[in-house]
C-alpha cells in the first residue's frame, strides 16, 4: 500500500479519486457497523468511513485506536451534509475505505495530541515526539525552515558566501558566561563553545572573503527566559567596506525578501523608523519598543518639581525623574485592585511605589488628586497627553528604574485593553546611535554595550584619549526591533589597533590581559584589516514572531525548559567515572 498523497491535503478536488493514506489514528468513532476514524499527517486531518460492504477493513478498523500507524486505500466521496465541519481543508469529504492495515500499534499517549491541549509542559518536553505531532507544532518548524531556506537564498543571490566557524572554540570574555568542554589530551583545558562567531566573522574579513553568511549555533549560559535559550540560531552576516547606513538597507532588502517568502507580506522598508537609542529610551523607556502601542511616556520632571505631591518632588530634588503613561481607556478599566497588582508587579524593577491619577470630565480623581489644584492638574494632563477616560500611570525616582516601570506599564496595559494596533501587524524599528559602553550592576564596572570591538562614532573617537570620560562616547551600532522584541544587533567594527587597544584600556583590559583574551584578533589587525561591519538575527526569534508564538521553545524542535535542562533526553546528566578519569577531572560524586 504505497502512499498517493497526503491526507491533510484532501479536499472536493479529489472527489471520487482513489486514494492511499498513511497516517496516525487521530481518534476512532464505532457504530458497530460503521466506524469514523480521523487520521493525521504533517498536512492535516481527513475523515475515514469503514462499512460493512467491505467488511475486512471494518475488522482492521475496529483495532485501531489512538496514535496507531494505518495505512489505507480509499475513494473520496461527500460526506452527508449534516457532517460538514468547516474548520478543515478535507471538512467536505470523506474516505470510504476498502482496504486497511496496521502498521504500528500505540501504547496510550501521556497526554492528547491536539492544539490547545491543557497538557503539563514538562511532560511535552519528555515527550517532544508526541507534542511535535500536533498540527501548530508542524506548522512552527515549517516557518523556521522556510525563514532558513529564504535567508539561505537571499544571500546566496547576493553574492555572500557561506562558511562554517568552530564550534569547538576558545573562551573569551564576551557578556555572558560560557559553556565549557575539557580537553582530553590537555587535561585542564577547555574549549568554550562560541557565544557568537564574532571573531571569526572579523577574521573572515581580514581573510578577504568580503560577504560571510552562516546561519550559525550559539551558547551562552544565562538566565533563561521566554525569548532565550541556552543554545540558539543567529543568522549571522559579516561584509567588509560598507557603512552603517548600507548595512541596514541590505539588512531591510533581506528582511523584506523574508516577510514576503514566508508569511506573504509585502513590507514597505521605507516606512521603518529609526530611532536614536536616547529617543527610545526617552520614548518608550526601553532600547527595544513596541511601535504597535501608540501612548508613550511624558518627562513631567519640570511640572511637578514644586508640587504639593511630596512623592514628585522629593524625586526632582533628589536628582530623579517624574514621568507618566496616559492609558487611553484606562479609568473605567482599572479598579484600585488592579492598581495594586500593578504595583506589587513593578517592586521587581525598584519601583517604590505606583502613583496614579483618573482623567473625568471634571479633572483628576484618585487618591493624591488632592495634591493638584485646578491649574496644576491641567498642566499636568496637557504635559503626559491625557484625554477623559484615561488612567495616568506615574513613576518617580531614579531614570533607570522609571523607564524599566514605565515600559513595562505600556505593554501590559496595552495587552489588557487590547491597545496593540492589529492593523500594523509587523512593526519593525532599527534602534541606532547606542552608548558605547554600559554600566554592568552585575559586573561593578562598565562593560561594552555590544562587544569589546564595536567601532565608536567619528566624532566620539576623542572621549577614548587619555584624561577624557570614555564614557560618554556613542557607537556606530544598530539594532533591528520587531513588535518589541530584539531580533538582531549589529555594528561597523573596530578594525585598526590603536582604536581597539584604546577601548580595551577603557574596559579594564591591561595589554597582557588584552593579549591573553584575544591576541590573535589583535594580531591579525596588524596585518592590514579592512573597514567592516555585520549584524546577527536571532532567527529562533524571528521564527516565533513569524509563527504567531510567544515563547521561543515553540520554534525548537528539542529545546531546553527554564532549568536549561532537555526533559526528553534529561540532559545534562553525570557520567562515568572512567569518562571523568580521561579528562582528568574530579567530580564530586552526587548527594
Ligand atoms: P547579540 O548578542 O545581540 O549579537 O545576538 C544577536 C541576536 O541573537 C538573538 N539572541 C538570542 N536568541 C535566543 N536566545 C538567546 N539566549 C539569545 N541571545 C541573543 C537576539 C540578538 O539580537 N556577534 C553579535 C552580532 C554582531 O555584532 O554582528 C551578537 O551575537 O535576537
Ligand atoms: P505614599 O506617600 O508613600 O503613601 O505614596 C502615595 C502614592 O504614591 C502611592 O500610590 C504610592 O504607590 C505612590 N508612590 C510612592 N513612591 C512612588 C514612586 N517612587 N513612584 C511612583 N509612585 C510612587
Amino acid at each position: 500500500m504505497k502512499r498517493t498523497t497526503y491526507a491533510g491535503l484532501i479536499d472536493e478536488s479529489y472527489l471520487d479519486q482513489t486514494v492511499t493514506l498513511s497516517g496516525w489514528v487521530q481518534k476512532r468513532r464505532d457504530f458497530g457497523d460503521l466506524i469514523f476514524v480521523d487520521i493525521r499527517d504533517r498536512e492535516g486531518i481527513v475523515q475515514l468511513t469503514f462499512n460493512a460492504t467491505n467488511q475486512s477493513a471494518l475488522t482492521v478498523a475496529e483495532d485501531m485506536r489512538s496514535e496507531y500507524v494505518v495505512a489505507v486505500t480509499g475513494k473520496v466521496i461527500k460526506r452527508d451534509e449534516s457532517q460538514i465541519n468547516d474548520k478543515i481543508k478535507s471538512g467536505a469529504v470523506e474516505v470510504d475505505v476498502t482496504s486497511a492495515k496496521i502498521l504500528a500499534t500505540s501504547k496510550t499517549p501521556p497526554f492528547y495530541i491536539e492544539d490547545n491541549v491543557n497538557a503539563n509542559e514538562e511532560l511535552k518536553l519528555q515527550y517532544r515526539y508526541l507534542d511535535l505531532r500536533r498540527p501548530e507544532m508542524q506548522k512552527n518548524l515549517r516557518v523556521r525552515s522556510k525563514i532558513m531556506s529564504s535567508a539561505m537564498h537571499f544571500m546566496d543571490t547576493h553574492d555572500f558566501i557561506n562558511i562554517e566557524t568552530p564550534i569547538l572554540a576558545k573562551s573569551t570574555p564576551e557578556g555572558a558566561r560560557d559553556y565549557l568542554v575539557p580537553s582530553r589530551v590537555f587535561p585542564g583545558s577547555f574549549y568554550a563553545l562560541p557565544q557568537s562567531p564574532q571573531l571569526f566573522k572579523q577574521l573572515l574579513m581580514g581573510a578577504g572573503f568580503d560577504r560571510y553568511f552562516q546561519i550559525a549555533r550559539a551558547f551562552r549560559d544565562e538566565d533563561l527566559r521566554g525569548d532565550r535559550q541556552p543554545e540558539f540560531t543567529q543568522m549571522d552576516v559579516e561584509t567588509s567596506f560598507m557603512t552603517a547606513d548600507e548595512i541596514r538597507a541590505l539588512v531591510n532588502e533581506w528582511v523584506k525578501a523574508m516577510m514576503h517568502d514566508v508569511v506573504n507580506f509585502d513590507l514597505d522598508t521605507t516606512t521603518i523608523p529609526t530611532l536614536t537609542w536616547q529617543e527610545s529610551m526617552d520614548r518608550f523607556g526601553t532600547d527595544k519598543p513596541d511601535l504597535r502601542i501608540a501612548y508613550e511616556i511624558h518627562d513631567i520632571s519640570d511640572i511637578v518639581s514644586n508640587s504639593e505631591f511630596g512623592v514628585f518632588a522629593n524625586a526632582v530634588k533628589a536628582g530623579g525623574v517624574v514621568k507618566a503613561i496616559a492609558v487611553p481607556g484606562g479609568a473605567d478599566h482599572y479598579s484600585r485592585k488592579d492598581i495594586d497588582k500593578l504595583a506589587q508587579y513593578i517592586e521587581r524593577f525598584g519601583a517604590k511605589g505606583l502613583a496614579w491619577l483618573k482623567v473625568t470630565d471634571d479633572g483628576l480623581t484618585g487618591p493624591i488628586a488632592k495634591f493638584f489644584k485646578p491649574e496644576d492638574s491641567q498642566a499636568l494632563i496637557a504635559g503626559v497627553g491625557g484625554q477623559t477616560g484615561d488612567l495616568l500611570l506615574f513613576g518617580a525616582g531614579r531614570n533607570d528604574v522609571v523607564s524599566a516601570t514605565l515600559d513595562y506599564l505600556r505593554r501590559q496595559t496595552a495587552a489588557d485593553l487590547d491597545l496593540v494596533d492589529k492593523t500594523n501587524p509587523w512593526a519593525f524599528a532599527w534602534i541606532v546611535d547606542w552608548p558605547l559602553f554600559e554600566y554592568s550592576e552585575d559586573f561593578d564596572r562598565w562593560i561594552a554595550a555590544h562587544h569589546p570591538f564595536t567601532m565608536p562614532n567619528e566624532e566620539d573617537l576623542h572621549y577614548l584619549d587619555d584624561g577624557e570620560d570614555p564614557h560618554k562616547a556613542h557607537a556606530q551600532s544598530y539594532d533591528l526591533v520587531l513588535n518589541g522584541y530584539e531580533l538582531g544587533s549589529g555594528s561597523i567594527r573596530i578594525h585598526r589597533m590603536d582604536i581597539q587597544e584604546k577601548m580595551l584600556k577603557a574596559l579594564g583590559f591591561t595589554p597582557e590581559k588584552a593579549h591573553e583574551a584575544f591576541g590573535f584578533l589583535l594580531e591579525g589587525m596588524e596585518y592590514g584589516f579592512p573597514p567592516m561591519g555585520g549584524i546577527a538575527l536571532g532567527l529562533d526569534r524571528l521564527a516565533m514572531l513569524l509563527a504567531g508564538q510567544e515563547n521561543i521553545r515553540e520554534v525548537i524542535a528539542f529545546p531546553k525548559n527554564s532549568r536549561a535542562t532537555e526533559p526528553m533526553t534529561e540532559a545534562p546528566t553525570r557520567v562515568e567515572t572512567k569518562q571523568l578519569n580521561e579528562l582528568g577531572l574530579f567530580v564530586p560524586e552526587a548527594e
